[in-house]
């Protein structure tokens, strides 16, 4: 199929798209973000995709690909451990069908449950999604059941593309967008739409450093396996772009940038701080893009497309914490403390003169390290402010103790 042929139909079925995602989906929220716009000196709006059913954009696309086989088959079957997983499961009850999602062992158990609750039946299978993937194959072949893939498909990425529909009517004027790349659907979608109605708006993808395949691929001129490493945007893990969404991202989009891991972190701290939204990896990359300071968007209008926001509560925590840390509001200090009565309390009441919150402390009198007569403590406090905490720190330096952050 030549690109033209490709594109045109991205386009017309996006349009089809809307009308079924706007009966079944949410038509999300977009707002104009005071506090991102002066972190990154343009003026930035969010799509908060976050907020959509199932809690990503995926749904979009799923909605749109079982509509287009209602009737059809007799059942959809995928692979996913993530939230195209809740996309096929919820489309496929909303239209009265069987689905089969097939997930690596390894999968949590809330993303299995979410995923059963949603109505699909969970098989799994392997150790790792490619495993899954074969599976879900062989049960497409036995039941007859058609596989619905993750971001390769026409439908997908114009179920994904309803979103550039939403932006237009939501936003008359704006100069770039920035999409988080998976596979590619998404983006693929995106720039659809917005390349044949406004071509002027910049189309940028943004990937995590440690998946960087559209990237890669972009450089060597066709889609090409890159081994992801550990990511918090586990959302955009995937070895290689797909056949169709390479041609789409290289026909289309403007430029793909990579965001490290303390930028995504951050991006996660900053949305839940300061917008209260609570969104996931995957999700954050725009945002970590622009708050990286990577990009040249002064005095620009852009909307960061916050596109999911299933994150796992325990990484949750992390970022929380370190974000505390990072902004001086959480400090852990390890002091040495002589080992005779009162000396503890003594370290703890220069904490609390200026209003140090404790969260935890151990107290070890076994560590070879410390001097002898001495307990190693280490104390987890919050403060209020980075001010507060260097206070503390050099009163305890003052007592004696030898504060190690
Ligand atoms: C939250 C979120 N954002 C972005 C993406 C990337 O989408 P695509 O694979 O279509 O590029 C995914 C993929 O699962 C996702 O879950």
């Amino acid at each position: 199929m030549s690109f033209e042929v490709l594109w045109s139909s991205i386009v017309d079925g996006s349009r089809e798209a809307l009308r079924v995602v706007r009966e079944y989906a949410h038509t999300t929220p977009l707002g104009y973000s005071v506090t991102l716009s002066r972190m990154s000196g343009c003026r930035v709006y969010l799509k908060y995709e976050n907020l959509q059913k199932t809690g990503s954009f995926k749904v979009r696309g799923a909605l749109y690909k079982v509509y287009t086989l209602k009737g059809r088959v007799p059942g959809v079957v995928t692979a996913s451990a993530g939230n195209h997983a809740q996309g096929v499961a919820y489309a496929a009850s909303t239209f009265n069908m069987r689905s089969i999602v097939v997930m690596p062992e390894t999968a949590s158990i809330s993303k299995v449950e979410a995923t059963q609750g949603y109505g699909a039946e969970v098989v799994l299978y392997g150790r790792v999604y490619d495993d899954a993937y074969v599976k879900a194959l062989e049960i497409a072949r036995e039941r007859g059941y058609e596989f619905i893939h993750a971001f390769d498909d026409p439908h997908v990425i114009a179920g994904q593309a309803t979103i550039a529909w939403e932006l237009l009517e939501q936003l008359e004027d704006f100069d770039l967008i920035l999409v988080p790349v998976g596979g590619g659907g998404l983006i693929s979608g995106v720039a659809s739409v917005l390349k044949r109605v406004k071509p002027g708006v910049r189309v940028v993808g943004v990937e995590p450093e440690a998946a960087p395949k559209m990237r890669e691929s972009l450089k060597a001129g066709r889609p090409v396996v890159v081994e992801p490493k550990p990511t918090v945007a586990d959302g955009l893990v995937a070895k290689k772009p797909g056949d169709i969404t390479f041609q789409v991202t290289s026909n289309l989009v403007d430029d793909i940038v990579t965001v490290e891991e303390e930028d995504i972190a951050e991006a996660i701290y900053v949305l839940l701080e300061r917008k209260k939204t609570l969104v996931e990896g995957a999700g954050a990359v725009g945002v970590a893009a622009l708050i990286s300071g990577k990009l040249r968007v002064e005095g620009k209008r852009v909307v960061a497309l916050l596109s999911g926001g299933n994150i796992d509560l325990t990484i949750l925590n992390k970022i929380i914490l370190r974000g505390l840390s990072k902004a001086g509001k959480l400090a852990r200090v390890t002091c040495h403390i002589p080992d005779y009565p009162g000396q503890l309390k003594r370290a703890l009441e220069v904490i609390a003169r200026h209003r140090g919150n404790i969260l935890d402390i151990t107290h070890d009198r076994s560590d070879p390290q410390t001097p002898p007569w001495h307990a190693k403590v280490t104390i987890v406090f919050e403060t209020p402010n980075v001010n507060t905490t260097k206070k503390i720190i050099e009163e305890l330096e003052r007592e004696g103790f030898k504060p190690q952050t």
